[in-house]
């Protein structure tokens, strides 16, 4: 039989109560973690948000209780009445915050019971993440996700309370939207009122922000959800949340402070210091030292060792002498047998023209000069493990090599992004060697038990990075045409602007990105805020007037109604979180989300839809596959 809760009124929570509460009169409401009976004792550890009491169902001072107590299982919903009181000196626990004290009861109220569940929130680690998505009630019960999502909103909030307190205003954009320019895929929503209509989910609030700086709010910022149809990955969702900002009058250094201002704040709530400046690096400097643009700093870089090589040494080793020659080196990995070595070739990316030489022994039987001085040169320790990428002559040479002038080559980058990939997922594989990562770890979880008002140093665990100078335009081979390397009103340098029509290749784009950890937290730009530049880019960019028209007309409209110019960035804010929940997928801090097959489990979402909903959406299912 089930009590009800009647005029009981929640005196304090779970998690909260210390020995200097003993004697208070408390009411306790949650869920029953874990009863041990002990015949006349009956323990409840109780649980809510905040942590856990334990409850004591003594038969004799509280007869009728204990008698409830001997029905209740595990995740029951219970209330209890009593006094608090410390525990004797052999029953304290020191691992628990409410350790010292127990709930001697007076009264227990069963408020429900619950059907047995495929697992329990007291288990830390849940294998099947099937099963978890799909009881994500229950899931989220466990205390990591508790903690991951208190950490969320902490974080959330610090970053609105920086960002409001530096001016900026928050504004709501449309969900039911046109098509923006992010270059995704749109969800598109059916219109019943306009058959054959659809309004588009917006991929970010792009457009809007623009248009509110053409309204003259100048600073807005929104939490903003976007929507986008892509294949989903470890840091990738259908539906994210973007810190997304605009600002007016702005040059590029106002928009990093106001982004460093609010990333260390957010930081600061999940009790991380994070320094700032954050470091800078060029688009090209960074394929060049790290073969990304999303570098991670937290090891070292790659290294030109084309010095370590004479031409006859390179011919022989039949690398390419025309392309970079890098090496990079994992630190403390110790020797490998070449089984363990031939084990990871499967991550190199052989397709791509590049090839790799890991075995050192080799090498300096044969170049002994060239091993040393690789070594050298990548300032490689004893037990480091090292690796040179370089081209491979007699990889095709396709249209799309085309050098131009002052631009790396596809071929170049492709070398380098092998090296790139290899690094890090070596560094993956032999995180446990160099213990880079696991600084992370522990910085995560201290910070986890640490007060925030006084952060630890995230220096070495949490490594931004802004990268800058990205080339405004990318050669398609297939069209012949110079392609926007991003959406169409990043404005480019204003010292390239003359260069536009006669040297595309050689105009820089005014727009950053941000990194951390190997992960892109973010990107932005300095808009184009003149009608006639930003035809002059449609027009480099092969979009006719017709075309813009039909696809940002109201933009354009709008632009030539006084634009002052204006800059902004959007930083993935689940992918923050992420990082300082330590988690590896972002599944872990949003609440409710999407399978790798874009499924909700819970949910059960997508599913098809009645005859008469089609039918007033003016829709008629074609295809099933
Ligand atoms: P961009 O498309 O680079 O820029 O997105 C900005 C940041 O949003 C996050 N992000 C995602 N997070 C989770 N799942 C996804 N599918 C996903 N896609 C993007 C990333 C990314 O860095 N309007 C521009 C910003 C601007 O120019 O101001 C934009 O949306 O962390």
């Amino acid at each position: 039989m089930l009590d009800f809760l009647g005029n009981l009124e929640r005196t304090h929570l779970c998690g909260t109560l210390r020995a200097s509460d003993a004697g208070k009169q408390v009411v306790l409401m949650g869920w029953v973690n874990r009863r041990r009976d002990h015949g006349n004792l009956i323990f409840l550890d109780l649980r809510d948000r905040t942590g856990i009491s334990q409850i004591v169902l003594d038969a004799e001072l509280c007869p009728e209780g204990h008698e409830k107590g001997e029905q209740v299982r595990p995740e029951y919903v219970v209330a209890a009445v009593g006094k608090v009181r410390l525990r004797d000196n052999d029953a304290i626990n020191p691992k628990m915050e409410t350790g010292e004290i127990e709930i001697e009861a007076t009264e227990l109220r069963v408020l429900n019971d619950t059907k047995l569940a495929p697992f329990s929130p007291s288990e830390e680690a849940i294998q099947n993440e099937e099963v978890r998505l799909k009881y994500r009630y229950v899931d989220l019960r466990r205390a990591e996700m508790q903690r991951n999502f208190r950490l969320r909103h902490e974080i959330t909030l610090a970053i609105r309370d920086c960002l409001s307190g530096l001016g900026f205003l928050e504004i709501e954009t449309p969900i039911l939207c046109k098509s923006t320019p992010e270059g995704a895929r749109d969800f598109l929503v059916p219109s019943r009122v306009h058959p054959g209509e659809f309004y588009a989910l917006p991929q970010s609030p792009q457009i809007f922000k623009q248009i509110l700086m053409i309204s003259g709010f100048d600073r807005y910022f929104q939490v903003a959800r976007c929507f986008r149809d892509e294949d989903l990955r470890a840091d990738r969702q259908l539906e994210f949340t973007q810190i997304d900002l605009e600002m007016s009058f702005p040059r590029r250094e106002n928009v990093f402070d106001v982004v460093e201002k609010f990333m260390h704040a957010g930081f600061a709530a999940a009790g991380v210091d994070l320094p700032v400046p954050f470091p800078r690096i060029s688009y090209d400097e960074s394929l060049k030292q790290y073969g990304t643009d999303k570098p991670d700093l937290r090891l070292p870089g790659l290294v030109d060792v084309r010095s370590a090589f004479t031409d006859e040494n390179l011919a022989v080793l039949q690398i390419d002498p025309a392309l970079p020659i890098v090496a990079f080196r994992i630190p403390n990995v110790g020797e490998l047998s070449r089984k363990e070595r031939e084990d990871n070739h499967p991550m190199f990316d052989l397709k791509k023209g590049a090839k790799f030489i890991d075995d050192f022994k080799r090498l300096a039987k044969g170049f002994p000069e060239s091993a040393v001085k690789v070594r050298e040169l990548a300032g490689a320790a004893e037990a480091d493990f090292v690796i040179i990428v370089a081209g491979d002559p007699a990889h095709h040479i396709k249209a799309s090599d085309t050098k131009f002038p002052g631009r790396l080559s596809e071929r170049e980058i492709n070398v380098y992004a092998a090296a790139g990939n290899f690094r890090s997922e070596l560094a993956k594989k032999y995180a446990d060697r160099h213990g880079a990562f696991k600084v992370t770890e522990e910085v995560v979880e201290a910070a986890h038990t640490r007060d925030a008002k006084d952060p630890i140093d995230g220096s070495l665990a949490f490594r931004p990075i802004w990268l800058t100078d990205f080339p405004m335009f990318e050669f398609d081979v297939a069209t012949g045409k110079w392609m926007p390397a991003h959406h169409p009103f990043t404005a480019p340098y204003e010292a390239d602007m003359a260069n536009l029509v006669s040297d595309p290749a050689s105009v820089r784009a005014d727009c950053y990105d941000l990194a951390m950890n190997g992960l892109e937290l973010g990107s932005g730009s300095i808009r184009i805020h003149r009608k006639d530049v930003q035809k002059q880019i449609f027009a480099s960019l092969g979009i006719s007037d017709e075309e813009a028209h039909q696809r940002f007309g109201f933009f354009l409209d709008a632009l030539e109604y006084g634009t002052p110019p204006h800059g902004g960035i959007a930083l993935g804010l689940d992918r923050i979180v992420m990082l300082l929940a330590g988690a590896a997928n972002l599944r872990e801090v949003i609440a409710f989300p999407k399978t790798a097959k874009a499924i909700d489990l819970m949910a059960d979402a997508p599913t098809g839809v009645t005859e008469q909903q089609l039918k007033e959406l003016h829709l008629r299912i074609a295809l099933k596959s």
